[in-house]
């Protein structure tokens, strides 16, 4: 069986007013019913393919993580400090048999086809299973400079080996990476075997892997919840597992992932993510549009009345209110507000 690694540690900054420090993204409904955390634990949660999941996040999360995975079973790690995602993955490794298969989630996204999810996980556990280091390739649609590229290479049985890996490429290669057609996004859900990632992570980032290691076993369980060494832990230089491991290996492939994916970056993304009018206008909360096409609004309260525009996003969240372009999206974290919080 598959084990669900669910990371939770960023904020979110570019979903102010709505995300924000105390109640970040992962933990809000944003698309649908379920927030996107509880979204991810109830995708994996399948006992016929998947094993009890292990959460990794930090204290300030806690509160929020286990109220929403309340009654999944979820063993947590709690991280003293946040040192990015490789350090991250590695302590839920070492908590892991060597030969069992790891399913790193992110927990802030949104997946429309768990089916199809399912079924890239098991092509993933498959090729993770004969020490390929799997990454979910998603069919790129922007020259998005936030997300990884892969460069597919021969098949492999289920998915194809990543000829190349390139983290967060600026916007001309991420356009040449686009306009090629064989690059696909990185989804940055991995499946690994738990030894096999420790042993990639140990010839290429030796001092992050010995520091992870010795905060594992100066660590301390209470219940459920484990807690590395904050003193080892301390030492790392955090790097994310995109650097640290998949850029740097040549054990790496990809399984297609067709599954409805959106990472929920900005207001701009819960729109195209959310169920849209017939106009592509998507509204939460009270509001009335006339004359309206692709405005998304979301309010807590007060009416929104809208008239003549188009490609906009007002949220209204208490005693803040955003108005701006989608294209103008992107920015929302360099806000005073969204900073300032
Ligand atoms: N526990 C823990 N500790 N979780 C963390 C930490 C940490 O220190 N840092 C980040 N995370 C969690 C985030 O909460 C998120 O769920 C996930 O790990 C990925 O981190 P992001 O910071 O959101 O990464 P990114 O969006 O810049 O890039 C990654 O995801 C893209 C797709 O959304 C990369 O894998 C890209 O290659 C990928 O395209
Ligand atoms: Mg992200």
């Amino acid at each position: 069986k598959i084990t669900p690694v669910v990371l939770c540690g960023g904020s979110g900054t570019r979903l102010w007013p709505r995300s924000r420090k105390a109640m970040p993204k992962p933990f809000l409904p944003l698309v649908g019913e379920q927030t996107m955390f509880e979204g991810t634990l109830s995708r994996c949660a399948d006992p016929d393919q998947f094993a009890t999941p292990v959460i990794v996040t930090g204290s300030a999360h806690m509160e929020h993580v286990e109220a929403q995975s309340a009654g999944s079973g979820a063993a947590v790690i709690v991280e003293p400090e946040a040192k990015n995602t490789a350090a991250a993955i590695a302590l839920a490794a070492h908590r892991l048999d060597p030969d069992a298969v790891m399913l790193v989630c992110p927990s802030d996204h949104h997946i429309a086809d768990v089916p199809a999810f399912r079924a890239a996980a098991a092509a993933a556990a498959k090729l993770a299973a004969q020490d390929w280091l799997v990454a979910f390739g998603i069919v790129p649609t922007a020259p998005e400079t936030g997300y990884g590229y892969l460069l597919q290479g021969e098949p492999l049985d289920g998915g194809r080996r990543i000829e190349r890996f390139v983290e967060k490429p600026d916007l001309e290669r991420a356009q040449q990476f686009l306009a090629d057609g064989n690059y696909s996004w990185n989804g940055g859900i991995f499946a690994f075997r738990a030894g096999f990632f420790l042993a990639e992570l140990a010839r290429h980032r030796p001092a992050l892997a010995e520091a992870v290691a010795a905060a594992v076993a100066g660590g301390r369980e209470d219940g459920a919840r484990f807690h590395p060494d904050p003193a080892p832990f301390a030492a790392i230089e955090g790097e994310s597992v995109d650097y640290a491991v998949m850029e740097e290996t040549d054990r790496s492939a990809m399984v297609p992932a067709a599954m409805g994916w959106s990472d929920i970056g900005s207001w701009a993304a819960l729109r195209d993510a959310t169920d849209a009018d017939g106009d592509g206008n998507s509204v939460r909360g009270r509001a009335e549009l006339v004359d309206c096409s692709g405005v998304f609004v979301d309010s807590d309260g007060p009416r929104v009345s809208v008239i003549g525009l188009t490609d906009v996003a007002i949220v209204v969240d208490g005693d803040e209110v955003l108005v701006t372009t989608m294209d103008g999206a992107q920015k929302v974290g360099k806000l005073g507000g969204a900073a300032n919080q």
